[in-house]
């Protein structure tokens, strides 16, 4: 944003008074002394009580005002406190919504005040015309006489023009702005260091303050809660610039309760708060790779869970089992020889009212066995629907719930199921399977489950199942955790890492935004992580799962998908660059109707859990603190012992 081009400079206001050295020292008047009667007794013995202020002439004026106040020429001394007013008499040509933020936000506390006066047009406008007449003839003179034309007066001249018209066609209105900053101080040497941090502070950000030598007594009055401008030194300002002024810039995310989330870059204020305490509590972290994302959850999930979180993560990456190790969680392999195994076909034995479990199971394993079938004519879709009932039955298991607590059937049984039906279409769909049942993927997903969810630090790695086969993993995973977490209520953190996975296939893309959609309902916070941005936000279900997570995290962005991003999260100019140009571990974050810069910050204990950089292998701990047992593939543990760090 530009700063109008000022027709009129300030300093040509500077008032010039004459030095006033005032000392006001406000001392009571002696009470008067009774005149002493010699050795007569006074007649009544008892003693007249008055009201002091009646004794002593003192009005509550006099009751509150300081002991005195002593004004020197650049600095006014009221009661035992110095002060000093500075006001601003340059501004930078160029500003930016919530530049003064640095001053703001200034740790000294100041009394800062800020005057607004509308303008009429028409005034500014003969001003300008006055001033751009000026300017034109300085440089048709120059350049008469073969001088060179002065480049400062080019550029105030294209300013002048550009506001003249932008005032003309009304865009904008014109006023004056005067800006003064009191600075209180317990002593004069520690005034004069705090003036000096002001105003670095304010070249900082190419704002000229000057002192208002011997005017102490107006800049304390100007700048003190009367809304009265007594030095009137103002500048002009068009509306656009003076809506940057706008002081209330910073958005706190602190609260007292919840855990650490880092550190908010614009004002170094921690960002604490509880995440369950939000409308939801699910949370998107979209970021290029190694921006800092599995960075920032790993974080994230080590610290709630010693808020008393449980914590279950589905891991492409085997990037937390460092973590998972540190903190005696349980680590669960999926691959071909890995011994954990999951029956897609097991069922909830969560009964609630009006839901019919087994009808659940078989929408889930339809969508389930779409994506591992690819396209299904709707006679196929009837003819797996009536194989799953057929499947379930010959196991004895229907919608009574008496029945559901039987062995579930296997994908074999589905198989064969199919087959027994005799019709094209139906061995079609079983060869589809087949691969599954007899073929190179056997090993995975047709046996009975034999794993539990019971250490509160669980993770499910997938790096070892092949990448075609991942997002059908990673649904049957999920609907397993999904099954846990309703049978059993607890403050749980889901985190699903490269959730893009699941956004290749429709269904696994719908089952994701199922359990978005449920998860307040069950105490669960869903953590998705993304940084194939364009993927996810491209389709309805992605930008569906951002707008039902109260918690949003954006770090490190690439040029080409700022924009989709910048759309999505209504980010304005100055944040898609702080994006483009973040470090690693920086970024804005979301909490409900808030937001604020945020640095990922992690003690030197945590960070030797967390990262994944091969260099900082050396730097791992070998041995694991405080953990008393191994970390077994398929038995949970015992609760772990969570590093205090
Ligand atoms: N906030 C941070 N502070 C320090 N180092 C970090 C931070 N965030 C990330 N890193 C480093 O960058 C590496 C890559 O981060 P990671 O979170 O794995 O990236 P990705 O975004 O691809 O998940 C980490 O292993 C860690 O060493
Ligand atoms: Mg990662």
């Amino acid at each position: 944003m530009k700063l109008p081009f000022s027709p009129k400079t300030t300093n040509e206001e500077i008032t010039q008074n004459a030095p006033v050295v005032q000392v006001a020292p406000v001392v009571p008047p002696t009470p008067a002394v009774p005149k002493s009667s010699g050795f007569t007794i006074p007649k009544a013995s008892k003693p007249t009580i008055t009201r002091p202020n009646d004794t002593v002439g003192l009005g509550i004026d006099d009751i509150v005002a300081p002991a005195s106040i002593e004004i020197n020429f650049d600095s006014i001394q009221v009661g035992s406190v110095f002060y000093r007013t500075l006001f601003v008499a340059g501004y930078p040509r160029f500003v930016v919504p919530g530049w003064l933020e640095p001053l703001i936000n200034f740790d000294h506390s100041l009394d800062i005040s800020f005057f607004v006066y509308p303008t009429e047009a028409r005034t500014v406008l003969d001003d300008l015309r006055r001033k751009i007449t000026e300017m034109e003839a300085e440089i048709s003179t120059d350049i008469q006489r073969g001088k060179l034309v002065n480049p400062s007066t080019e550029a105030k001249l294209e300013d002048a023009k550009s506001l003249q018209e932008q005032l003309v066609k009304g865009i904008e209105r014109f006023y004056q702005f005067s800006f003064y900053i009191t600075i209180p101080a317990a002593s004069e040497e520690e005034l004069n260091s705090i003036t000096r941090r002001v105003e670095s502070t304010l070249a900082s950000i190419l704002v000229n303050a000057k002192h208002a030598t011997l005017d102490m007594r107006k800049g304390f009055l100007s700048s003190a809660p009367y809304g009265k401008d007594v030095l009137t030194i103002t500048r002009n300002m068009d509306t656009t610039s003076l809506a940057t002024t706008f002081p209330f810039t910073t958005a706190e995310l602190s609260s007292d309760t919840g855990i650490l989330y880092g550190i908010n870059s614009q004002n170094d204020s921690f960002i604490i708060f509880d995440r369950f305490s939000l409308e939801n509590s699910n949370l998107t972290v979209f970021a290029t790779s190694g921006a800092g994302k599995s960075f920032f959850v790993k974080l994230e999930s080590l610290r709630s869970l010693m808020m008393g979180a449980e914590i279950i993560c589905i891991d492409p990456e085997n990037e937390y089992k460092a973590l998972t190790e540190a903190v005696g969680g349980e680590y669960i392999t999926f691959s071909f020889s890995s011994p954990s195994k999951i029956n897609p076909f097991d069922l909830s034995q969560v009964y609630e009212k009006g839901e019919n479990q087994l009808g659940l199971k078989i929408l889930t394993l339809h969508s389930l066995f779409k994506v591992i079938m690819g396209q299904l004519t709707p006679s196929q879709e009837a003819l797996l629907d009536r194989a799953l009932i057929n499947t379930y039955r010959a196991k004895g298991i229907t919608q009574d719930p008496d029945t559901q607590h039987l062995e579930p059937p296997l994908i074999e049984d589905l198989y064969k199921a199919l087959i027994g039906m005799e019709v094209p279409d139906a061995i079609d769909l079983a060869s589809r399977i087949e691969k599954f049942v007899k073929g190179s993927y056997v090993g995975i997903f047709d046996q009975q489950t034999n794993i539990d969810i019971k250490n509160p630090f669980t993770v499910f790695s997938v790096r070892d199942i092949q990448d075609t086969l991942r997002p059908i993993a990673m649904f049957i995973i999920l609907d397993f955790i999904w099954t846990k977490v309703r049978k059993d209520v607890k403050k749980r953190i889901l985190v699903v890492d490269e959730a893009w996975h699941m956004m290749r296939y429709e269904d696994t893309a719908q089952f994701l935004w199922s359990i978005v959609k449920r998860a307040r309902k069950y105490y669960l916070g869903l953590t998705t992580i993304t940084q194939d941005v364009e993927d996810f936000l491209s389709q309805d279900i992605g930008k569906a799962v951002v707008t039902n997570s109260a918690m949003r995290l954006l770090l490190k962005q690439s040029p080409a998908a700022i924009d989709r991003i910048a759309e999505t999260f209504y980010l304005s100019q100055g944040e898609k660059q702080l994006l483009l140009a973040a470090n690693v571990g920086e970024g804005i974050l979301f909490a409900g109707p808030h937001h604020a810069p945020i640095k990922v910050v992690a003690s030197a204990e945590e960070y030797k859990f967390v990262t994944t950089k091969p260099s900082d292998a050396s730097t791992k701990p070998v041995a694991l603190p405080l953990q008393s047992a191994p970390v077994s593939e398929t038995v949970a543990l015992t609760q772990p012992e969570v590093p205090l760090t």
